[in-house]
């Protein structure tokens, strides 16, 4: 198949070509997600065929006017409202109890649905010249690091997909916090720009899953289908380093003879005598957040079989920041 190439203009172009049932790689704030027609069971269908994403891992719906959410979700509880007149629009996915005109292949049967309204204009006009609400996973290849980038997208999907649209560099750099009201109370099931603290301010109690931290048991009933996969891993082995700079310069620099690559914050750089990327400041965790991916993306672009990450804090959006870590890390954790 040939991949259409569209510019940030073409926005009509894009939402013709999934009206028509075609995926399109499409710019948001966070990261690229690849959309179609959430009604349309043979476009959704593709999606998961042009990913290689496993169909027990539901979708999020991306809304670009508030009203849609009444056509999707069947309750709406106060705790909901709260959440969205403060973060909407913006990276925030709510899961909340589904109507049933949203087919099961999107929610991969489950009885509740995602829904997001992205804050990225482009996405919005994507999303309402296509008409209908749209299914939007991160446009990358199932358990590779999310796209922050178009050349992220055109080096896992194309040929696999229809068309993508270049809107430049994601704002965020990581995947919207996903937070769950099916329950008496609330529980994130994925970290992201919003924060824990963020979201207590506004609605009070909020449940951390356990999930968010520590590794899954793979034949336990998952309440997030997407935590349970290994994810934003690269081709390297990555072990994640919980340590003070000094001793992280340290450790690596005795493992010169390796082929390795440190990901290390700005403040390592003049202590190492390694190879390295830096993915920014020591304390800025949205720096960090920003320049992840691309980092994870551009070592794995060396061929080192290594790469020592250096593990951030989990304050604000660092909890978002450390969570993808572990993950890329497959939870081989070093402590020093
Ligand atoms: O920022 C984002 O959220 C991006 C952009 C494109 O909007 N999208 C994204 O989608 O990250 P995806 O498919 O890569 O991640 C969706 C996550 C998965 O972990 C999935 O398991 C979870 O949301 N999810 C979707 N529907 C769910 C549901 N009904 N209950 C629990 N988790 C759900
Ligand atoms: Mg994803």
């Amino acid at each position: 198949m040939k991949t259409l190439y569209l510019k940030s203009y073409e926005t009509e172009k894009a939402a013709e070509i999934i009206k028509k049932g075609g995926i399109v790689a499409i710019p948001t704030e966070t990261v690229y997600g690849l959309a179609a027609n959430t009604f349309d069971e043979k476009a959704v269908k593709k999606i998961f065929l042009a990913k290689g994403r496993p169909s027990d891992n539901p979708l999020i719906v991306h809304i670009a006017e508030i009203n849609n959410l009444y056509q999707i979700v069947s309750d709406f509880p106060d705790k909901a409202k709260k959440l969205i007149e403060k973060f909407w629009p913006g990276p925030l996915t709510l899961i909340l109890p589904k109507k049933p005109i949203i087919p099961s292949i999107v929610t991969a049967d489950m009885n509740s649905v995602a829904v997001r309204f992205p804050s990225n204009k482009l996405a919005q006009e994507i999303i309402k010249k296509s008409g209908v609400p749209l299914v939007a996973p991160s446009a990358n290849s199932s358990g590779s690091p999310s796209p922050t980038n178009f050349t992220h997208v055109l080096k896992d999907l194309s040929g696999k997909i229809d068309a993508a649209m270049d809107g430049g560099n994601c704002r965020v750099g990581l995947e919207s916090t996903v937070i769950s009201l099916t329950e008496k109370i609330p529980r994130l099931l994925r970290p992201g720009a919003v924060t824990p603290s963020d979201v207590r301010k506004v609605i009070g109690e909020l449940i951390i899953d356990s999930s968010v931290y520590s590794e899954l048991d793979l034949k336990a009933k998952v309440i997030s289908p997407g935590t349970k996969y290994k994810h934003y891993s690269p081709k390297a082995k990555v072990v994640l380093v919980q340590a003070s700079s000094e001793k992280y310069a340290e450790f690596v620099n005795s493992k010169f003879s390796e082929n390795l690559l440190a990901l290390c914050f700005y403040e390592d750089i003049s202590m190492l005598k390694v190879p390295y990327i830096s993915y920014g400041n020591k304390n800025n965790y949205s720096l960090q957040a920003k320049k992840l991916f691309e980092s994870l993306r551009k070592a794995d672009e060396k061929k080192v079989s290594t790469i020592y990450a250096h593990a951030c804090n989990t304050e604000g959006v660092g909890i978002a920041v450390y969570n993808r870590l572990i993950r890329a890390a497959g939870f081989n954790i070093l402590k020093l």
